[in-house]
């Protein structure tokens, strides 16, 4: 009834014991870079007799429904790995994944993790793209090579379901050297429509306009010609409605949020 899948290189059961427990990754951690639901964090582990840094994906329940579907859903951490051998098969650089383990009770996954190698000397696009220092010819490097990499994914008929620019690290020495994460959503498709690649695409935020507004220096209309100058008159069409679409969605969670609460723990 209970059923372990190991696959990658090889981790002592004490190793699988401490990395499936929560409590032991935050304990341990060089670095925790996210902890909130999933925990990301950089541990330090010997494996194959050799001790390197590493970065464990410990993934957490966002829902119940994702819980009781769980027997015929892969992990997470498994759709993550699957994911990253898709995306360095088509080019597009990933941490080199190093193991993933499930484990599971009459089918229900009870705990997944995935660990990758670290990724060292990199800033997230996000904090590039907002920095008022950051030279632009510098940002425009960054727009360009995150465009190329979207292109690839797309082109393999691979949607990633979450392009927002906190999931690109880019190295602090080259502006081109751009490595992409978070990839537990990414989906395989026969085919993908225009309207599709967009709404993906339209996650990125790169520039406040939303391709309402002529504006020179427009970060839309770079990412466009960098992502498929031919294709640019429809896909900017395609993509100025999935912005609109994206809005609203981001209004109806807003109003549906339930209200921070004050100091005092009452809601305001
Ligand atoms: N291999 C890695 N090396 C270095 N840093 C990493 C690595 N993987 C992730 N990170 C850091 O951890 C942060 C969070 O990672 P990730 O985007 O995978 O988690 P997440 O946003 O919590 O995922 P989800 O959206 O599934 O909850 C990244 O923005 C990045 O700063
Ligand atoms: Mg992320
Ligand atoms: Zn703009």
């Amino acid at each position: 009834m209970l059923y372990r899948a190991l696959i990658g290189k090889k981790l002592t059961p004490e190793q699988i014991a401490y990395f499936s427990d929560p409590d032991w990754i935050r304990a341990n951690a060089c670095h925790i870079y996210k902890d909130k639901v999933n925990i990301l964090a950089e541990l330090t582990v010997t494996i194959d007799g050799v001790e390197q840094p590493v970065v464990i994906k410990w993934f957490g329940w966002r829902n119940r429904i994702s819980r009781w579907l769980s027997p015929v859903m892969r992990s997470r951490a498994k759709k993550s790995w699957d994911a990253s051998y898709s995306l360095l098969k088509c080019g597009v650089k990933v941490p080199e994944p190093i193991t993933v383990y499930t484990r599971r009770r009459f089918g229900f996954i009870q705990r997944n993790f995935l660990l990758t190698e670290k990724v060292e000397n990199y800033t997230l696009a996000r904090r590039l793209l907002r920095d008022p220092d950051e030279p632009e010819k510098r940002k425009e490097l960054i727009v360009a090579g995150i465009a190329d990499m979207i292109r690839k994914i797309h082109q393999a008929s691979m949607v990633h379901h979450d392009l927002t620019p906190g999931n690109f690290l880019v190295n602090n020495n080259d502006p081109q050297n751009i490595i992409i994460v978070d990839l537990n959503r990414l989906e395989n498709r026969v085919f993908i429509r225009r309207s599709l690649k967009m709404y993906d695409i339209a996650k990125l935020n790169l520039c406040d306009c939303n391709l309402g507004r002529e504006h020179s220096g427009c970060r839309w209309i770079l990412f466009l010609k960098c992502y498929a100058e031919k294709e640019f008159a429809p896909n900017r069409i395609a993509l100025q409605t999935a912005l609109s679409r994206r809005k609203i969605k981001r209004r109806i969670k807003a109003m549906h949020k339930p209200k921070k609460s004050n100091k005092s723990g009452k809601s305001e």
